[in-house]
C-alpha cells in the first residue's frame, strides 16, 4: 500500500482525493492534502476526516514523507511543486499540462531523469480510452498503408462565459498560460502526437470568439509531416460541437469519434487500384473494402460514470509506484513535452502570422509569452 499526497484540492484534485478515499485505487491510501486556500481545506476536512491537511507544501513533504504526490494546482505552479517532490525521491503524477512553456517543462524532465527512483507521470486520461490505444496499434501495424491525410476536429469542449468567470486563473496568459489549447486541447494534441508522431512544421490561426477572455478559444492549424498534412481545428464556443479524428492511408481509413471508430480496409492499396485501372473511375471490384467498428464498451462507461476517466491513470500510477515499474504508466511524465511543444508552436505561429518549425525556440517563446502577459495587464 503506497501513501499519496495531493497538492491543490480544487475541482480536479478534489475528485482525485474522493477516489482515493472511497477505495477506487486499491493499492493506495490518501495520507495528506495541501492547498493554499484555508476555506478549501476546511471544506475538505468536513468531507474526509482523518486525512492530514496542510497549507505549506514543504512542511507536508517533510512531515508526511509520502511515497507519491499528485500535483493538481494551476498550470504555472506545476514545475516548481513537482521538482520539490522529485528532488526528495518522491514519485509525482502531474496534472496536464506538464507546464505552460517547454523551457520550464524541460527543467522538470531533467530533474526527473536525475532521480530514477521517483516515478514521474502525467495525467493524460484520454490515453485510457481503448479506442485510441487500438487505433495506435492499427496505424503501427501498417494496415492503413502509407498515411496520406489526417484531420482532428475538437469542438465539443463547450465552455460558457460563466465558466471563465468562475476561476481567476482561467483563460488568461498570466493565470493559465493560454486558453483552449493549454487547458482542453492538450489532451487531444497528446493523442494526436501519440498516434501520428510529432509534426515538422505548423501554421496556425487563433481567435477569441464570443467570450470576454484574453486567450484563444478558436484554433485552426495545419501540421506538416514528412509525407502528409493534418488539419487541427478546435473551439470551446460552438454547439453541438464534435470530436472527430480522421486518418487516411493508402490502404484504409480510420474515423474516430471519441467513443467509437469505423475502420475501412481496402482490398488492395490505392496505388495498385490506380495501376490496374483501365477505366476512369477504377475497377469496382478493386475498390472493395471491409468495414470494422470498434466501441468504447459498457464497462468503460460505467467506470467513467463512477470514478471519472482520470481514475484509470491514478490506478496505473499507484501500481507503477508500488512496483517501482514505470512501464505500468499510461503516460510517462516526459511525454508531456510533446503536446506542449505543439501548443507553443501553434501559439507562436498565430502570434507571428507565419509558419514555424517544431520545436520553436524556447527562449523566444518565453519572451513572446511575457509580452502577452504584459499587454493583458494593460487591458485590465
Ligand atoms: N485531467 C483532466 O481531465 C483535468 C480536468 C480539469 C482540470 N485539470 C487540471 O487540474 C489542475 C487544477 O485544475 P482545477 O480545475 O482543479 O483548478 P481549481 O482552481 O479548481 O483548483 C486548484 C486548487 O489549487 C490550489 N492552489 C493554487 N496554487 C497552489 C499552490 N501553490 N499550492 C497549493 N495549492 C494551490 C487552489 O487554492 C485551488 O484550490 C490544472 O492543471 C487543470 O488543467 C485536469
Amino acid at each position: 500500500m503506497i501513501r499519496v499526497a495531493i497538492v491543490g484540492i480544487g475541482r480536479m484534485g478534489g475528485r482525485h482525493a474522493s477516489n482515493f478515499c472511497k477505495g477506487a485505487v486499491k493499492n493506495a491510501k490518501l495520507a495528506a492534502v495541501c492547498d493554499i486556500d484555508e476555506k478549501v481545506l476546511s471544506a475538505f476536512k468536513n468531507r474526509h476526516a482523518g486525512v492530514a491537511t496542510y497549507t505549506d507544501f514543504d512542511k507536508m513533504l517533510e512531515e508526511v514523507k509520502p511515497d507519491a504526490v499528485i500535483v493538481a494546482t494551476p498550470h504555472y505552479s506545476h514545475v516548481g511543486l513537482a521538482v520539490k517532490a522529485i528532488e526528495k525521491n518522491i514519485s509525482v503524477l502531474v496534472e496536464k499540462p506538464i507546464s505552460v512553456t517547454v523551457k520550464e517543462a524541460e527543467k522538470l524532465v531533467e530533474v526527473a531523469k536525475a532521480h530514477k527512483d521517483a516515478v514521474f507521470a502525467i495525467m493524460y486520461n484520454q490515453r485510457s480510452n481503448s479506442i485510441y490505444a487500438r487505433a495506435k496499434k492499427i496505424i503501427e501495424s501498417g494496415k492503413l498503408g502509407d498515411l496520406q491525410r489526417a484531420s482532428f476536429t475538437v469542438t465539443d469542449w463547450y465552455r460558457t462565459q460563466y465558466y471563465y468567470n468562475m476561476g481567476g486563473w482561467r483563460a488568461s496568459w498570466s493565470g493559465e498560460g493560454g486558453g483552449t489549447l493549454i487547458n482542453q486541447c492538450v489532451h487531444q494534441l497528446d493523442i494526436l502526437q501519440w498516434l501520428l508522431g510529432m509534426p515538422e512544421k505548423i501554421v496556425a490561426r487563433c481567435k477569441t470568439s464570443g467570450r470576454n477572455i484574453s486567450t484563444e478559444n478558436d484554433v485552426t492549424a495545419l501540421f506538416s509531416y514528412k509525407n502528409y498534412d493534418c488539419v487541427f481545428t478546435a473551439s470551446t464556443h460552438e454547439l453541438p460541437g464534435e470530436n472527430r479524428f480522421v486518418i487516411v492511408g493508402s490502404k484504409g481509413t480510420l474515423v474516430i469519434t471519441r467513443h467509437m471508430a469505423v475502420c475501412k480496409y481496402l482490398k488492395m492499396d490505392e496505388k495498385e487500384v490506380n495501376a490496374r485501372a483501365k477505366r476512369d473511375y477504377g475497377n469496382r471490384a478493386d475498390k472493395k473494402y471491409t468495414t470494422k467498428r470498434m466501441f468504447y464498451g459498457l464497462g468503460n462507461y460505467i467506470t467513467d460514470a463512477l470514478y471519472g476517466q482520470q481514475c484509470n491513470i491514478l490506478r496505473g500510477f499507484a501500481a507503477a509506484v508500488e512496483k517501482k515499474d514505470a512501464s505500468l504508466l499510461r503516460a510517462r511524465g516526459e511525454e508531456g513535452l510533446n503536446a506542449l511543444n505543439i501548443i507553443n508552436a501553434i501559439n507562436m505561429s498565430a502570434w507571428k502570422g507565419e509558419g514555424v518549425d517544431v520545436p520553436v525556440d524556447p527562449d523566444e517563446y518565453e519572451k513572446m509569452l511575457s509580452e502577452k502577459i504584459e499587454s493583458e495587464k494593460k487591458i485590465k
